[in-house]
């Protein structure tokens, strides 16, 4: 469906340095002055469009600052944000992240419109693998259960038992009962999980663009020449994760350093996370390695505008699919959130 609003393009507007002012402070230590007077005429048009349209926005921690500070009402990992989704109570809701997302928060609330502002934001997980993929994977291991990451499309969901993020991905392995579980499709989530259970796993090739360039040499020398402490997202490369003082989600990231308040850190996980962490907690020194995700840098404030403005790019899941992939995702549901910080 799309309706035209006849609304002209946000403009600078004298007022809105003052009715910002708390905000442009904020993100003062991120984004300079001049650059915050640029994305403000979005930010105000967006946060007035979504309140005529009775929308929810929300925003992965991967998103940019100006997105993720200046115009989300929920923010999250992917679990908070399926989460979020499934208990939400507006008909409408905006996902500023990647597609595999948007897909999730449809399926979990199929009743709902949901937008994504870019059809371009995929996912180097999510394209790894088909569903073909895994209906030969239970054939060649028949009676094997099989656990997907949350980074799949919805048709790998629907051939799956459950779901996981990397926020629960230990305990919905264990939750199946089974000596041998499928797990998909993240090669180093899986050698990172598979170090944390007695469960035999059989994996898959899948690899995240962003996180396999992670070094362990980069990790020693945040730690050796910055005394940082070390956090990294466990799509990195198993000898980046023996090096890191915190392995966890990116919500987990910063529940960490919430409680262990280090005077640096170095984040080993996409860029605009620290961004957004800087700006959450200026007390600590943030050592940023810096690679950003594609994907999840093609939402802008101009699309969401756009997105919220002409209802532009519904996601749709065929019922079919949507009702199996429900199934998977509501089992990684009723597991929860199992991070512990510490
Ligand atoms: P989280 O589940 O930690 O939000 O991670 C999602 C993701 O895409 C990381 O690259
Ligand atoms: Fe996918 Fe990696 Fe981007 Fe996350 S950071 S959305 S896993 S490509």
């Amino acid at each position: 469906m799309t309706v035209l609003l006849d609304l002209p393009l946000p403009t600078w507007r004298d007022e809105l340095a003052e009715e910002y002012a708390e905000l442009t402070e904020r993100l003062a230590s991120r984004i300079p002055c001049l650059e915050v007077s640029m994305h403000l005429p979005w930010i105000d048009a967006i946060n007035r469009l979504k309140k005529q349209r009775g929308a929810v926005v929300m925003a992965h921690s991967y998103q940019s600052p100006e997105i993720f500070h200046g115009v989300a009402d929920v923010t999250g990992d992917s679990l908070g944000l399926a989460q979020a989704a499934a208990e939400c109570d507006s008909g409408l809701i905006l996902l500023c992240g990647v597609h595999f997302m948007a897909e999730s928060a449809k399926i979990l609330a199929p009743e709902k419109t949901v937008l994504i502002p870019s059809l371009e934001a995929g996912c180097s997980l999510a394209s790894s693998i088909t569903a073909e993929d895994v209906r030969l994977l239970r054939r060649r291991h028949p009676g094997v259960p099989v656990v997907s990451y949350a980074n799949t499309s919805a048709a790998v969901k629907a051939e799956s038992d459950a779901i996981c993020t990397s926020a629960n991905a230990v305990q919905v392995v264990e939750s199946m009962g089974a000596p041998k579980v499928i797990f998909l499709p993240d090669q180093f989530l899986g050698r990172h999980v598979a170090s944390q259970t007695k469960v035999e796993l059989v994996l898959w090739k899948g690899r995240c663009e962003v996180h396999e360039k992670f070094t362990a040499s980069q990790a020693r020398h945040a730690r050796e020449q910055f005394d940082a402490r070390l956090v990294a997202h466990p799509e990195c490369p198993p000898a980046v994760l023996a090096e890191a003082d915190f392995v966890g989600s990116t919500t987990a990231m910063g529940r960490w350093l919430e409680q262990e308040k280090p005077k640096r850190v170095a984040l080993i996980t996409e860029c605009s996370m620290a961004d957004n962490l800087r700006v959450q907690f200026p007390a600590i020194e943030f050592i940023k390695p810096c690679n950003l995700c594609p994907h999840m840098q093609q939402i802008t404030l101009p699309n969401i505008y756009a997105a919220l403005r002409d209802l532009r790019h519904a996601v749709d899941v065929a019922e079919d699919v949507a009702e199996r992939a429900r199934a998977a995702l509501q089992r990684m549901l009723a597991v929860g959130r199992c991070e512990a910080v510490r």
